[in-house]
């Protein structure tokens, strides 16, 4: 079990096909069983070994955005075992980009199931001096792979009855998914729960309590401001502007390394400002609402 780099953030890697494995993941992680793992692969070959049936828009998103931030649910092959995809008949499955997380699976000789490397509920790890050292305490070891250059998780898409589904908004933009399979559902918020397990609403957070720009709080000298394309005046804890150019993808890169850093200055609150719903935005959005679900 090494936590490993990959585009998107860094994961927690260890054999997809081994119930022992993976439930040393859960153990560290601390993470509820019914939250389940995505399957890593190196080469496009390995899908087939993984996943019992592709849908053409699954096989035509494969081709187009493989490798890359982009995770496909199918159904399972019995190599997977249920403790990796909690009893689900279903696996997610993705072809990292990163050429670190590639040579990782490679020399495995397997596929690797991966979640992100940081402790059940809190902040994704975007660079090796962010993974969390109580957790690293459990883990054989990491590979160093430097800053990831995406930052925010994979887009998860599902298929139903062959027709796509958004299950993760993430570090592909939706727009690019669409431009190849045609309009892709975005679940309901109550049916999204069963379709995509483990999106619990208060995620990816801070220890400092975190609201949106968009919330009522009670600003002041002691509330540090996460901005978008903006500078700050006037007394606060501290700011960081996600993309001084104005741009979601410099957003998301920036995301989780500015979090911790605002994390740090002792603030009573973080406010963060919301991005156009467009474009990874969205993805950058959702964790933002994630973080600060209270
Ligand atoms: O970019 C990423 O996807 C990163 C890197 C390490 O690859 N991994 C990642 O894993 O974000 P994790 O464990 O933090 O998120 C995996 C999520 C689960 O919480 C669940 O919502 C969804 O993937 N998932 C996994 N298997 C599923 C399945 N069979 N059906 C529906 N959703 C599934
Ligand atoms: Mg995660």
């Amino acid at each position: 079990m090494v936590a490993v780099p990959t585009e998107t953030v860094y994961g927690l890697a260890a054999r997809a096909d081994s119930a022992e494995a993976v439930l040393k993941i859960f153990r560290a992680k601390g993470r509820p069983a019914n939250d389940p793992l995505i399957v890593h692969i190196a080469d496009i070959g390995e899908l087939d070994g993984v996943a019992s049936e592709v849908p053409p828009g699954a096989k035509a998103l494969a081709e187009a955005f493989w490798p890359g931030p982009l995770t496909l649910v199918l159904p399972k092959r019995p190599r997977i075992p249920p403790e990796t995809t909690s009893g689900l008949e279903t696996v997610a499955v993705r072809m990292p980009s990163h050429p670190v997380a590639r040579a990782v699976i490679r020399a495995a000789g397997l596929p690797l199931a991966a979640p992100s490397a940081n402790p059940f509920g809190r902040t994704s790890p975007t660079r090796s001096a962010h993974l969390d050292p109580g957790m690293m305490a459990q883990v054989d070891g990491y590979v160093e792979g430097g800053d990831c250059s995406v930052g925010v998780e994979s887009t998860i898409v599902g298929f139903f009855g062959g027709r796509p589904v958004l299950l993760r908004p993430g570090g592909l933009a939706l727009e690019e998914i669409e431009a190849v399979v045609g309009p892709v559902e975005l679940p309901r918020k109550e049916s999204a729960k069963i379709v995509a397990p483990g999106q619990m609403p208060s995620h990816y957070a801070p220890l400092t309590p975190m609201r949106l720009a968009t919330d009522e709080f009670e600003d002041g000298p002691d509330v540090a401001r996460l901005v978008f394309g903006r500078s700050v005046s006037g007394p606060c804890a501290g700011w960081r502007d996600l993309s001084p150019a104005g741009d979601p993808a410099e957003a998301a890169r920036n995301l989780y390394r500015m979090m911790r850093e605002l994390d740090a200055l002792g603030a009573r609150l973080i406010v963060a400002d919301v991005l156009p719903d467009a474009g990874l935005g969205r993805a950058v959005n959702d964790r933002l609402r994630r973080a600060s679900a209270r």
